[in-house]
């Protein structure tokens, strides 16, 4: 089995896709429409002049914060009608989703943000097999470690009402710039799996609260790639959630799952920065990955983003909305929880069980790295 076919036969076994089968069948899988959540109809209510001017002031402040950081000077903003429509995932692929504005002295942050009317919803996908539950109620999620920085800004829709979701806890993680998940032993191609200290890892893992106009904003990196799956973040969309004395969430159900993803071109010219370029792993293609093929079957799971300084050393402002069933609640099976005492192995999690469910470490796997 390789990567890849244990990725497609992890979202096999999720209970709402059951299709249990071989190779074939997730291909059939793949031609599939998923739950439908287009935004599209929503174009009314986000060319609202008030919903464009609070989106941006929100995302304004943001890139006001990193643009001070840099020393740049803020300026005000004005507004601009964008268009909604579906799309294919080979058009989606196509689409150049970099803000034509580069993030500079003088820029006005309408003509940036007007750009995310066009980015419908980030598709519910499989949780994937890395991630980590319980992890802290933080804006920065970097640990210090090295790697293009990446300000994330995520707003939650309800994709029925079009009304932006406050009080939501998004939940995100990735790899880090080299290309490796911290926080799950024993994944194939995730560091030594007979290493438990990256149990203690909680690097770009990291939960926000979404605001009143339903952003939720992160301080990351640019992940890396690693073999078998384009470049991505994860997200859990939370509802219902208490936040704990100690900073963490419990409780409340995950409305949405999903992955987001970035302009190939981007990745390319990331990937030649140190650290990324030190990464041996194989990259795999956005238009490669089916994960992404589905997800962008009809909406652009892909991030609009702006570089914050001249060059992509100084980091990038990079913004979605996600289309969310607030109805709904779906099952999420951790690989590992953090806990008061670091990070804990799930028995009964994806990793666990590809190891045989004793937390041992098969041949088996190992050769298929
Ligand atoms: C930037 O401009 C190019 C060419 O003018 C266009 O193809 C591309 O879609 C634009 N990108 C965005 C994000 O507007
Ligand atoms: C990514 O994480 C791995 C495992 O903790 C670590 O060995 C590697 O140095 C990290 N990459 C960077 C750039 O810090
Ligand atoms: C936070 O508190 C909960 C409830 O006491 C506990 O289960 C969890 O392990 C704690 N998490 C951390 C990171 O301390």
């Amino acid at each position: 089995m390789t990567l890849k076919n244990f990725l497609a036969s992890l979202l096999l076994a999720a209970p709402a896709l059951a299709h249990p089968g071989h190779r074939e069948e997730v291909h059939a899988h793949a031609a599939l429409p998923l739950e439908r959540k287009s935004l599209a109809h929503c174009s009314a209510e986000f060319n609202e002049p008030e919903f464009i001017k609070r989106t941006v002031e929100i995302h304004g402040r943001e890139l006001a914060r990193l643009r001070r950081s840099l020393g740049i000077e803020v300026e005000e903003n004005r507004l601009r009608r964008p268009k909604l429509r579906p799309r294919d995932y080979i058009s989606v692929s196509r689409i150049d989703h970099k803000s034509n504005k580069t993030v500079s002295k003088g820029m006005e942050l309408s003509t940036l943000f007007s750009d995310s009317g066009a980015c419908m919803l980030m598709p519910a996908v499989d949780q994937g097999p890395l991630y980590v539950q319980g992890e802290e109620i933080r804006k920065g999620i970097t640990n210090g470690e090295k790697g293009i920085p990446l300000t994330l800004a995520i707003q939650v829709v309800d994709y029925k009402t079009c009304q932006t979701v406050p009080n939501a806890y998004v939940d995100i993680w990735s790899s880090n710039s080299t290309g490796i998940y911290v926080g799950v032993q024993g994944y194939p191609g995730m560091g030594d799996p007979k290493d438990a200290s990256i149990l203690k890892g909680t690097t770009l893992r990291g939960v926000q609260p979404t605001d009143s106009h339903g952003v939720a904003s992160f301080d990351s990196l640019f992940p890396g790639h690693y073999d078998g799956r384009a470049t991505h973040i994860h997200a859990i969309v939370y509802l219902g959630a208490t936040k704990q004395p100690n900073n963490t969430i419990t409780g409340g159900r995950a409305a949405h799952v999903g992955q987001l993803y970035f302009d190939q071109g981007l990745i390319t010219a990331v990937d030649k920065v140190a650290p990324y370029s030190s990464n041996k792993m194989r990259i795999t293609q956005n238009t490669a990955d089916f994960l992404f093929m589905q997800g962008a079957n009809g909406d652009d799971p892909i991030v609009r983003y702006a570089l914050v300084g001249k060059d992509l050393s100084e980091g990038l402002f990079a913004w979605i909305r996600f289309g969310i069933n607030q109805q709904a609640n779906k099952p999420v099976n951790p690989a590992a929880w953090w806990t008061d005492k670091g990070g804990v192995m799930n028995p009964n999690g994806p990793v666990a069980q590809l190891n045989g469910g004793g937390g041992g470490f098969g041949c088996r796997v190992r050769e298929e790295i």
